[in-house]
């Protein structure tokens, strides 16, 4: 039972943070190739989603680490799971940045930096399909 909600709690998270970031980054580019600052709505959504998609991120890493301890004994599960670990991290650390900016860029009331914005998006979404690309390696 514990494994079948880690693992329900793992894919729909997957499904969260992947549909946040695909959604942030959409309207960013539309708001970027117009010139445009996000207006002060549209700003609170971009945190709101960020954050959404940071809750998911962990929830993933938890869930994953339970599922591995529980299914596997541990994560000596070879050098492809170690590839998802990796992804993973890079996905956790940009999705926190993000967070983190979008937080010191409301608090100072400045609009959010769209270069680092835009490379944190290129190293999560490299993470992603590492992340991804791991699993399907390491669980065929
Ligand atoms: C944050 C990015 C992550 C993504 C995108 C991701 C993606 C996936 C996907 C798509 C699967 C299904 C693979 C399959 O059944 O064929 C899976 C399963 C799994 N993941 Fe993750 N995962 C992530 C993070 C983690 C972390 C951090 C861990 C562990 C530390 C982990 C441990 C596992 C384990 C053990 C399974 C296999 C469960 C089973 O055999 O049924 N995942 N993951």
């Amino acid at each position: 039972m514990i494994v079948f909600v880690c693992k329900f709690l793992h894919l729909i998270s997957l499904f969260i943070a992947g549909g946040g970031g695909i959604g942030n980054a959409v309207i960013q580019s539309i708001y970027k190739k117009e010139g445009k600052i996000p207006e002060p709505h549209l700003a609170k959504s971009f945190r709101i989603l960020a954050f959404i998609s940071l809750i998911a991120v962990i929830t993933m890493w938890v869930t994953g680490v339970v599922l591995a301890i529980l299914i596997y004994g541990g994560f000596d599960l070879g050098w492809y799971f170690h590839i998802k670990l990796i992804g993973a991290t890079l996905i956790l650390l940009s999705v926190l940045y993000v967070n983190l900016h979008l937080k010191k860029c409301s608090q100072n009331q400045i609009p959010p930096n769209q270069q680092l914005m835009k490379y944190s998006a290129s190293i999560a979404r490299l993470g992603l399909i590492l992340a991804i690309a791991g699993a399907i390696w390491t669980f065929v």
